[in-house]
């Protein structure tokens, strides 16, 4: 969906001691992979606990458009009857990905070896996002991009009707470029090998694994050497999505903040490449641990049982950034709540995701009292100790679903009520977020009711 509807602008107040379970939806990341292998395989793979945020249902949509049977059967239930790689038909229109960075992007590498053409574009905050990460790669193995100035969408992709395997080092920190150039080499002849420096979530490896791909990764001093087989035949799988550690993290520290509060977060997925934030918590002081640690869908999974918690600031180290990266907005809340400072170096790419976080999470922690530094790869939040933040201001969440929970976040345990200017973008990774946390005891109001 490109654009939103009318902004909604939400509250968050201080409220009595969260408790209970949180069932947070399946993993993002995950959803959006398990319906692109699907419409790359032969036969019928079946999801459960596919996220039915809007970023994923864009995907699916997507995936229809390029010839693959997408089926709702119930919530979370899902079948994908797919065309095999190499099988995209050329779509009738325009793709539009709505504000999910994931899904154009790996559905760009998806397709670029195909020889078709597509037409992709977003919502206001994906059409102001770096898409030359991904068109770099793609034209090494002959795929042509036509996009606006910058490489920004709207873009037309023509695929490569012969392509070449690429060798590929990526040259940022990115799951998706990593992911957009895997996909791509499914469909060239020979080996693709991408080389990363500092390694990523590897959900597209694993799948890709599970799928009967041969893929291999080798730890070398260049990096993390990921080498796949072209032209498999990709065959349907039964993929249980775990539960998004990146959406568990919002009630996790809303109970690390709420005086009193003891809550569980069952299923949650404990992949190294994800779990940085729940490392970072527990180093800041959090009674946080894990029971039933188990394997589920190929990822290591455990049930989150968290409990208010003193924090104290701390260095976060630069090593962490990529497996937590969704999680610094979140993050720097509950900062607020430490005593002394907490420093997060080596995160110059939340500059370009949904929003600028950097710039959007320093200017919403200032607008409520929070004294932070920030530079170009740097944030730092002064914690105002467990009842030192004041609140009582608005945050611009600037399309971006992640600012808008962390401030609702920062309003359920601060003096004052706490507002975002449009809380609509939640919908996209987290439809459930504010029915889940007033199941907990959070008090979050719509300025419409
Ligand atoms: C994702 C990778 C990350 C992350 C995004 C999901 C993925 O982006 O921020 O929310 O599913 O591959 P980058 O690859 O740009 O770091």
């Amino acid at each position: 969906m490109s654009g939103h509807g009318t902004p909604i602008k939400m509250t968050s107040r201080a409220c009595g001691p969260l408790k209970g379970t949180a069932e947070v939806p399946g993993d993002k990341s995950i959803s959006h992979r398990a319906l692109i292998l699907g419409a790359l395989s032969v036969g019928e793979t079946k999801i459960t606990g596919l996220l039915e945020g809007e970023d994923v249902l864009d995907t699916a949509k997507a995936m229809r458009a390029f010839g693959a049977e997408v089926t709702q059967h119930g919530p979370g239930s899902w079948s994908v009857h797919g065309v095999g790689v190499g099988g995209f038909a050329e779509p009738e229109d325009v793709i539009d990905c709505g504000n999910s960075g994931t899904g154009v992007r790996l559905i760009m590498g998806a397709m670029a070896t195909s020889p078709i053409v597509a037409t992709f574009t977003g919502d206001g905050s994906l059409r102001k996002r770096p898409m030359g990460r991904v068109t770099d790669p793609i034209r090494l193995f002959g795929a042509q991009a036509f996009g606006r100035h910058g490489g920004r969408l709207p873009m037309t992709i023509l695929g490569a009707p012969s392509p070449a395997p690429v060798r590929y080092a990526t040259p940022m920190a990115s799951a998706q470029v990593k992911s957009a150039v895997l996909l791509a080499g499914l469909n060239a002849p020979g080996q693709t090998v991408v080389i990363e420096k500092t390694p990523t979530r590897d959900h597209t490896e694993r799948m890709l694994r599970g799928f009967g791909a041969e893929i291999t990764t080798e730890v070398t001093e260049q990096g993390h050497v990921i080498t796949l087989q072209g032209q498999p035949e990709l065959k349907a799988q039964e993929v249980a999505v775990p539960r998004d550690p990146s959406s568990a993290a919002f009630p996790v520290c809303a109970a690390l903040i709420v005086p009193g509060s003891e809550i569980v977060v069952p299923g949650v997925s404990q992949n190294p490449t994800r779990n940085g934030i729940f490392i970072t918590l527990r180093e800041m002081g959090a009674d946080l641990t894990f029971e039933n640690e188990r394997e589920e869908g190929g990822e290591p999974v455990a049930d989150l049982r968290v409990r208010y918690s003193k924090l104290h600031g701390i260095d976060v180290p630069a090593e962490r950034a990529s497996a937590q990266i969704d999680e610094y907005p979140v993050l720097s809340v509950v900062a607020a709540f430490a005593e002394g400072v907490t420093r997060m170096p080596g995160v110059h790419e939340l500059r370009v995701k949904e929003s600028d976080r950097i710039d959007a999470m320093a200017r919403g922690l200032e607008a409520n009292g929070i004294k932070i530094e920030e530079d170009e790869d740097t944030l730092i939040v002064y914690g105002c100790g467990p009842e030192g933040v004041p609140g009582g201001g608005t945050a611009v969440t600037h399309l971006d679903h992640r600012i808008a929970m962390s401030f609702m976040v920062l309003g359920m345990a601060a003096q004052q009520p706490v507002s975002v200017d449009d809380g609509s973008p939640i919908a996209t990774s987290f439809p459930i977020f504010e029915d889940l946390m007033a199941g907990l005891g959070a008090e979050i109001v719509r300025a419409d009711r």
